[in-house]
């Protein structure tokens, strides 16, 4: 089997690069990623040299490269996308761009080179947010993004589905909750939080801290994608999740205690604008037709990824002290 897989220097993408090139010995990837602030080849180092894998740096919207890269796989899974939600509160335009309409490159490629199966990674987002007693997202949840990024998820979901409907490509969608581990870029909760603290630097909880995710080890998450490429019924969409709903201010201080800090280091800053309060997932469909569940608990993978970020001190730094310190600056300084 080969597969396409785009977005693959990103945090995500790399894991499940590293997962599949381990788990089948014989499949070959093409990674296609325009390494935008978030890709990062250091991720694969590791299997750089490996004759199962080729890199190409590309941009998903580049109709000539993706058809060039398409008509050889079997599979392509994009993984390709902006983001981050704060990012694309202060500027939407590249998540328009990639995840609207490099999806919709994508399709139309996979459409004209005879139908290529496709999987696209999408977000719980994409359906709003929950109050605290209302019952957790499922496949049948309205749509209802309340960000530009959630909106560009959603937008391309729906055109995902209406290209199974309208040229019968064999599709399928997964909607996953907050993922954390290795190689996530440290703008994100955890992975600043645990970095931050490592710099002796406090760590900026939005608003009132209350906030809910609902968080999945990253590996889970490359297992379950890996179940529906295999055994996923096309056209369908699968919901994956942790079962490991938190507040914000809860994680906060378990990776104060974990990392053997002071609560001193909490600082409380202006809420994100238009901050999503709850997200739950309802994960009873992928279980019960695909087998899959997550293996990791919260705890254990809050450990091991305190650890990577122990351990690979310069992975991180290399980004804190480049480029995206100066972004950090000049856009969060008020904070
Ligand atoms: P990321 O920001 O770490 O990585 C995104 C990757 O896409 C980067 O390598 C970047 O260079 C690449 N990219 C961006 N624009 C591109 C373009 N135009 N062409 C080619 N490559 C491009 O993202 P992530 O956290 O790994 O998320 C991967 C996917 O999973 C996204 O679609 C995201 O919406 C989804 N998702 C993420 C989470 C999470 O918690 N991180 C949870 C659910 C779903
Ligand atoms: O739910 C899945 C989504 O999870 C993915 O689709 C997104 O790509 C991914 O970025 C993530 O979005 P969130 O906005 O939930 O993740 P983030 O790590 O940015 O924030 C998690 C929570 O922590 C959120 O309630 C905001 C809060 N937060 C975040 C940062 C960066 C803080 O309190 N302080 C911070 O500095």
């Amino acid at each position: 089997m080969k597969l396409l897989i785009t977005g693959g220097a990103g945090f995500i993408g790399s894991n499940f690069i590293h997962y599949i090139l381990k788990k089948y010995p014989d499949y070959q990837i093409i990674n296609l990623d325009a390494l935008t602030y978030a890709g990062n080849l250091e991720n694969l180092k590791d299997i750089e040299n490996d004759s199962r894998y080729k890199f190409v740096k590309g941009d998903i919207c580049d109709k000539a490269l993706v058809n060039n890269l398409v008509k050889d796989v079997d599979v392509i899974v994009n993984f390709a996308a902006e983001s981050h939600v704060d990012r694309s509160i202060l500027d939407a335009e590249n998540f328009i761009r990639t995840n609207v309409l490099g999806t919709y490159n994508l399709l139309e490629t996979a459409k004209n080179n005879g139908n290529k199966r496709f999987h696209h990674i999408s977000t719980d987002e994409v359906f709003g947010h929950l109050e605290p007693n209302d019952p957790p997202f499922n496949e049948s949840t309205p749509y209802s993004p309340r960000s530009p990024y959630s909106a560009s998820k959603a937008s391309s979901d729906h055109l995902v589905r209406a290209y199974f409907n309208t040229y019968k490509l064999p599709i399928t969608i997964s909607n996953c909750s907050n993922n954390y581990g290795p190689y996530m870029f440290p703008e994100k909760l955890i992975p600043l939080f645990i970095t931050n603290l490592m710099e002796g630097r406090k760590v900026p909880v939005y608003g009132d801290g209350m906030n809910v995710r609902d968080w999945l080890y990253v590996e889970d998450h490359c297992e379950a994608i890996d179940s529906i490429i295999q055994k996923g019924k096309i056209g369908e969409t699968y919901c994956i999740g942790g079962n490991s709903e938190k507040p914000n201010i809860e994680i906060t201080k378990k990776i104060i205690e974990l990392m053997g800090k002071s609560e001193d280091s909490i600082e409380y800053v202006k809420d994100r604008p238009g901050h999503d309060r709850r997200y739950a997932i309802d994960f009873s469909k992928i279980k019960n037709e695909l087998g899959w569940e997550p293996k990791v608990s919260f705890e254990e993978g809050l450990r091991k990824t305190i650890d990577w970020y122990k351990t690979n001190e310069s992975w991180w730094k290399n980004i804190k002290s480049g480029d995206y310190q100066k972004y950090y600056e000049q856009n969060y300084s008020n904070r």
